[in-house]
């Protein structure tokens, strides 16, 4: 509820699950994904794009099985011009309580001739065919003008009137190469909402790219100019440079309401685990100023501010740490504690298992509480995501023992569990990391080549688990895995065979040319 009325509401338009899964080394499994859906329904997105089901059959997959599952927010589902991606698009979106059926295609010069190789006449029909296929299959059609902002304005104009024709209620003007300036966009939807006579029976939307690092302020500029949606992800995830983030647009429509009077459905508070969420699935991690999300977003180093802050908050900060769902890294359980308080405190950071899984997570935080004195938040969310995202891997570890020191060969035994066969070996290396990648190559050969080690603190202190990121690239195709332990080396192969298990599904999946959007 608002303030504001029901015509300044700013619908939230989720595509972490299809633009930001299009950042290279970002792809998701599914049960990754349908844990970020149910996130993401919990945050009060309204709109969550699922993917882009004739891509792949793991995208198909992924938004019919979200689509089973999600109530509230409407599931969308991307599709080029074609009738056979439309057609695809509505049979993954059959389950859906509420669906969405978003239909695209180029209308700038440049994308019309060079990468269609098509007349604007013949756009013009593809969108008048396209819109209306969709239309009959689905009763919320969105359209998308790709390359929107370097689009000529006249035939932008007669385009959008057409798929308003057809029947689509929602007009998206994706700054596609995040070219355009702040000022500029507003224009352009200002002129948009003078120059086409039917516009009133459709909402507007934005959608923009961060190549210039303008997203945001682009996306705000389009709403204050008249857009009542704006497509985002979490974290700014995306092609490139990333699309605009959504915590980043609604803090600042929250926080800046008094120049900008409009609102969302966000439960605000969701925002830092829905963030850790998608960093922990993607192995994206987030840069620690980075705006609302950042570890340091919140922190105050020099002395003058933390003085200010500790006489009236307001001096240094312009929104509460709360309103984002931060709390103090607040100490959660001990060794002690038992099963009931443990329940509660998963159910408060936002997971929902059965009875199996909790018992599960139970063992496993009790083991974790052996080895480390305090228990915090952010270790429990990433054991729990390690166990509930893990599931169906086909690699799994079961043991490791690393000889690390001044003096060499270091050596690592590894036991793996292969498509659910144990195996072992013993392999030696350059220090103790290349050892026990060495012996996870020597169990499962491959030829990725590792393009990212990276080590840090999931919490402070020197039992804090080590969380590592690790990037693969195979044949121009990268992933990245993440893994979580108090011991290092542990983690390092956790991160390198959740890379590989990501990199066994991208195998699985042959995207179609000229997908990227
Ligand atoms: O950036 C873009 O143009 C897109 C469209 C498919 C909406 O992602
Ligand atoms: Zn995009």
């Amino acid at each position: 509820m608002s303030q504001f009325p029901e015509s300044d509401r700013v619908v939230i338009f989720d595509t972490t699950m299809r633009d930001g899964e299009q950042s290279p080394g970002a792809s998701m499994n599914l049960e990754e994904k349908l844990r970020i859906a149910e996130m993401l329904q919990s945050l009060g997105v309204d709109v969550i794009e699922a993917g882009f089901p004739i891509a792949s059959n793991g995208d198909f997959e992924a938004v019919h099985e979200i689509a089973k599952i999600i109530g509230q927010s409407v599931i969308c589902g991307l599709a080029r011009a074609g009738a056979k991606d439309i057609d695809r698009a509505a049979e993954a979106l059959r389950p859906a309580k509420r669906k969405r059926i978003h239909t695209f295609i180029a209308t700038s010069p440049l994308h019309m001739k060079y990468k269609l190789q098509m007349t604007p006449e013949a756009v013009h029909q593809a969108v008048i065919d396209s819109v209306t296929r969709a239309r009959n299959l689905c009763d919320d059609v969105e359209w998308s003008c790709e390359d929107g902002t370097r689009s000529d304005i006249d035939f932008l104009c007669r385009t959008i009137e057409s798929a308003i024709k057809c029947g689509a209620s929602t007009i998206n003007i994706p700054d596609t190469v995040g070219y355009t300036i702040p000022s500029e966009y507003a224009t352009l939807i200002t002129t948009i909402r003078n120059r086409v006579p039917n516009i009133d029976r459709a909402r507007l939307s934005v959608h923009c790219h961060n190549d210039l690092g303008l997203a945001v302020a682009n996306s705000l500029a389009g709403v204050t100019a008249g857009a009542r949606q704006v497509e985002c992800t979490i974290n700014g995830l995306g092609e490139r440079a990333g699309n605009a983030a959504l915590e980043e647009i609604v803090m600042a429509l929250r926080t800046r309401a008094d120049a900008m009077p409009y609102w969302s459905g966000i439960k605000t508070e969701a925002i830092t685990k829905t963030s850790r969420l998608v960093s922990a699935v993607t192995g994206f991690p987030v840069q620690p100023n980075k705006a609302i999300v950042g570890a340091n977003a919140f922190a105050h180093e020099a002395g003058i501010h933390q003085d200010g802050v500790l006489k009236h908050a307001r001096t240094y900060e312009i929104m509460t740490p709360e309103s984002v769902g931060l709390t103090n890294s607040n100490l959660v359980l001990g060794k002690h504690s038992g099963r009931h308080a443990f329940r509660n405190k998963l159910k408060e950071l936002g997971f929902e298992l059965g009875e199996n899984a909790v018992e599960d997570a139970f063992r496993r935080f009790k083991d974790l509480a052996d080895k480390k004195k305090d228990v915090f938040d952010e270790d429990l969310i990433a054991l729990v995501d390690d166990q509930v995202m893990r599931v169906n891997d086909r690699i799994k570890l079961v043991s490791l023992r690393v000889m690390a020191g001044t003096f060499g060969p270091q050596t690592a035994d590894l036991e793996l569990e292969i498509n659910g066969q144990t195996k072992a070996t013993t392999a030696s290396g350059d220090g103790p990391v290349d050892a026990a990648f060495n012996a996870i190559k020597a169990l499962f050969p491959h030829d990725a080549k590792l393009q990212l080690f990276q080590v840090h603190a999931v919490t402070h202190g020197t039992d804090a688990q080590a969380e590592v990121t690790v990037r693969l690239e195979e044949g121009g195709k990268t992933v990245n895995g993440q893994g979580a332990d108090t011991d290092t080396l542990v983690a390092s192969v956790r991160a390198y065979v959740t890379a590989l298990n990501k990199l066994l599904v991208k195998r699985e999946k042959s995207a179609p040319a000229a997908l990227s959007a």
